[in-house]
């Protein structure tokens, strides 16, 4: 495994850094992509300027517009009201600045969704939206960002007509500082190393979850409820990672062998 290049305090790993150059920069359409449980969707809610509120849409094949755009729903008097979908709502924002709307999982749309998320995202000029409630003309307001974010490695993969209205894409390859310092310090190397370490990855969520129940049940017990069947190994990892110095490959392996040589005369 290649290990990353320690970090000075305040510096962000190269695709974070990318992310916040991007938005600060004013870029309003961004796709995030890379393995699951790494932080796309928490960036997209929290980072850059959300003064406008953030709206989240989860996409699915069953998925239909109403989510999006919205629905008529009944209320309690009998009559009928609209209900504003994710987009719509990221449109208004505020009231005085658009909002962000995050959407995961772009890659699961189904086509008649898909449209309509083109419309939505489509540059502010030309997008807008007739209320079927009030007849009026809806546009995005100023300050309205769209985060995508898809677990798909290919952007190639990802529609033509998308990737037209999306050009900056950011692999996410690393989970950020703040996430990792939601962990317990002996776990935050390990869990930095494993998040994108491909079919052995290991995600943030389960981190977080093995944290917080080792301090009730154990390590012992916590890693098999989390880990299953990789327990042992994942709990090894943590305590050679726990007294390793970082960045001294000689050192490594000394606490390498130090450790095992323990285990065995366990
Ligand atoms: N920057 C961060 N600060 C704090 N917590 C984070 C951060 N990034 C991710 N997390 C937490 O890690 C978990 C996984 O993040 P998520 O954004 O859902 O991953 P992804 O969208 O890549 O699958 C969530 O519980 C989230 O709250
Ligand atoms: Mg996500």
């Amino acid at each position: 495994m290649a290990t990353k290049k320690l970090l000075k305090q305040g510096e962000l790993p190269k695709c974070w850094q990318d992310v916040k150059d991007a938005l600060d920069a004013g870029i309003d359409r961004i796709v995030l992509f890379g393995t699951a449980g790494i932080g796309k969707t928490y960036a997209g809610l929290n980072y850059g300027n959300i003064e406008g509120g953030a709206h989240r849409l989860i996409c699915t094949d069953d998925m239909t517009n109403a989510e999006v755009t919205g629905c008529w729903q009944p209320s309690a008097s009998g009559s009928w009201s609209w209900l504003e979908g994710a987009g719509i709502r990221a449109w208004k924002g505020n009231g005085q600045t658009g909002g962000r709307l995050v959407i995961d999982e772009i890659d699961k749309a189904g086509g008649d969704v898909f449209a309509t998320l083109l419309a939505i995202t489509d540059t502010p000029d030309s997008a807008q939206w007739e209320h079927p409630a009030t007849k009026e003309i809806i546009k995005p307001l100023n300050g309205f960002t769209v985060v995508m974010t898809t677990n798909i490695e290919d952007m190639e993969e990802l529609p033509m007509a998308l990737k037209d209205r999306f050009p900056v894409c950011i692999r996410i390859n690393e989970p950020h500082p703040d996430a990792l310092l939601r962990l317990s310090p002996d776990l935050r190397e390990y869990a930095k190393q494993m998040c994108d370490a491909g079919e052995r990855r290991i995600s943030l969520r389960s981190f977080m979850a093995f944290d917080k129940l080792r301090s009730g049940v154990g390590a012992k017990r916590s890693a098999e409820m989390v880990f299953g069947k990789r327990a042992k190994s994942i709990l090894d990892a943590i305590a050679i990672d726990k007294v390793k110095p970082i960045d001294d490959n000689d050192g490594k392996m000394a606490e390498l062998a130090n450790a095992l040589a323990e285990q065995e005369a366990f």
